[in-house]
């Protein structure tokens, strides 16, 4: 796992710029997966789950993940690792004309979307300091209330942004891989334990039924199918140019098949089982009116809920918990805010420390709406859902329509099974994707507009 790829500082392009690469393929995955997985996995995956139909939603979810998933994570690798280039200079490259408004729309979304991301670490931050210095509360409903509003989101939103930009800062090798490498682990460990532990509850049958029994009905809902489409680009990090600018720091003769691959299952793996906790931990524990009442909290109400069921125990799995989860939203904060930061250093041709500080920044800036307002959070977060599929769509037209021979880029460095599915890939690519992701496009636009004019007129 651990061969050295290149370590030496290439030069890119035709300019003289250069560009630091990953010292290790596995540094490359981990840094990937720290992306993918946070709390797209933990917090939105439930919510959205809890909010869109249950069942249904988690099976859709699992076919998007594989079959629109999977293909464009390669097409944004080879656009990444073929133009060595962040998401606006690499369609400039690769495709000139309109082209650079696609990696525009990608580094907007990344910043929109940190901008409310850095607000639920801050909480998450949160959860973790009081559970060691009080436990976690009896009434998680009403504690979640209390986390959410007021001055202290805003406090947090500040410092998690902080660590952020410092980390973006020191640079790709350094920040990312390190804790990538050490805390992902024990993430996923820590949640396949409670996911067991929750088997054991009495009651949770129900929480196992909403969680896994899809009904027909609803898997035939539009609105579901792309609520599903949009948290699979979420989840992945797909459809901004996250994947692609990580690509751009690897060296040739990756198997970016396989990688994608890897990732795909590793990120569906972490969300399914957070999904494994919290839907039983609900049921058994019976806190389906307040998270009824609060959605975006299944996570935050759920999970202390069963910290404080389980004794003393619960309060050491808790803290832990929330640390590694803080470490997980760290790592894919860190790929939002370095999506924006490479664009600026490829844009402006600075360094690396002010174009981080600049716009972590900004975002910071930004992110005081959504850290006062959860209705703001709420429309945020839609908006950016469809941001995510309008991008995916422009991704997959363009890799399968513009670039030059993305096949000769997606086989370079594969083989075997990882090779000989591409060219067959590539036609589904051309063909079968754009319309779906279409589709998707409509209906989360719609849900977007929707939840705008609701919230605007004071109906949410
Ligand atoms: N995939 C991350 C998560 O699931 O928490 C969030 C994310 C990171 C989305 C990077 C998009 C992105 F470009």
């Amino acid at each position: 796992m651990t061969d050295p790829i290149d370590v030496e500082v290439q030069k890119h392009g035709e300019d003289s710029i250069q560009r630091e690469l990953f010292g290790t393929r596995l540094g490359f995955i981990l840094a990937a997966v720290g992306s993918a997985v946070g709390l797209g996995n933990m917090w939105r995956f439930p919510y959205r789950v809890a909010e869109g139909g249950g069942a249904a939603f988690v099976t859709l979810y699992i076919i998007l993940t594989l079959c629109l998933g999977i293909p464009l994570m390669l097409c944004e690798f080879s656009v990444g690792r073929r133009t060595r280039l962040s998401p606006i200079g690499a369609m400039r490259r690769e495709g000139g004309g309109a082209w650079p408004l696609v990696g525009f729309l990608g580094v907007l979304t990344g910043l929109l979307i940190l901008s409310y991301y850095s607000v639920i670490a801050g909480w998450v931050v949160r959860y973790g300091i009081e559970g060691i210095l009080h436990g976690f509360a009896a009434d998680p409903g009403a504690y979640f209330e209390q986390v959410t509003t007021g001055v202290a989101p805003i406090v947090y939103h500040i410092a998690f942004m902080v660590l952020t930009i410092t980390i973006v800062s020191v640079g790709v090798e350094k920040g990312i891989e390190k804790a990538s490498l050490i805390l992902m682990p024990v993430l996923f460990t820590i949640v396949i334990g409670l996911a067991v532990w929750a088997a054991t509850l009495v009651g949770s049958g129900e929480g196992y039924s909403f969680y896994l029994a899809p009904s027909f009905e609803e898997l035939l809902n539009p609105t579901t199918l792309a609520e599903a489409g949009g948290q699979a680009f979420f989840s992945l990090s797909l459809g901004m140019g996250a994947m692609l600018t990580f690509a751009s720091y690897l060296s040739r003769h990756e198997n970016l098949n396989r990688e994608a691959t890897t990732i795909a299952f590793s990120d569906f793996g972490v969300a399914f089982t957070a999904g494994l906790v919290v839907f039983p931990v609900i049921a058994a524990l019976g806190l389906q009116s307040q998270v009824s009442a609060s959605t975006v909290g299944a996570l935050f109400i759920a999970l202390p809920g069963a910290f404080v069921e389980m004794g003393t125990m619960g309060r050491v799995v808790g803290i832990a918990f929330f640390f590694a989860l803080t470490v997980g939203a760290v790592t894919s904060a860190v790929s939002l805010l370095e999506v924006v930061t490479a664009s600026m250093i490829d844009e402006f041709k600075i360094t690396r420390r002010p174009a981080a500080i600049g716009a972590g920044t900004l975002i910071l800036l930004v992110g005081l709406l959504p850290a006062t307002s959860l209705d703001a959070l709420g429309v945020i977060d839609s908006i950016t859902e469809w941001f995510l599929a309008v991008g995916a769509l422009c991704m997959t037209i363009f890799v399968g329509w513009r670039m030059k021979d993305p096949v000769a880029e997606m086989v370079d460095g594969a083989s075997g099974f990882f090779a000989a599915v591409v060219p067959t890939m590539m036609l589904f690519v051309k063909f079968v994707m754009p319309p779906i992701i279409a589709f998707v496009v409509f209906w989360s636009g719609r849900n977007a507009f929707n939840t705008l004019v609701t919230t605007l007129t004071g109906g949410g």
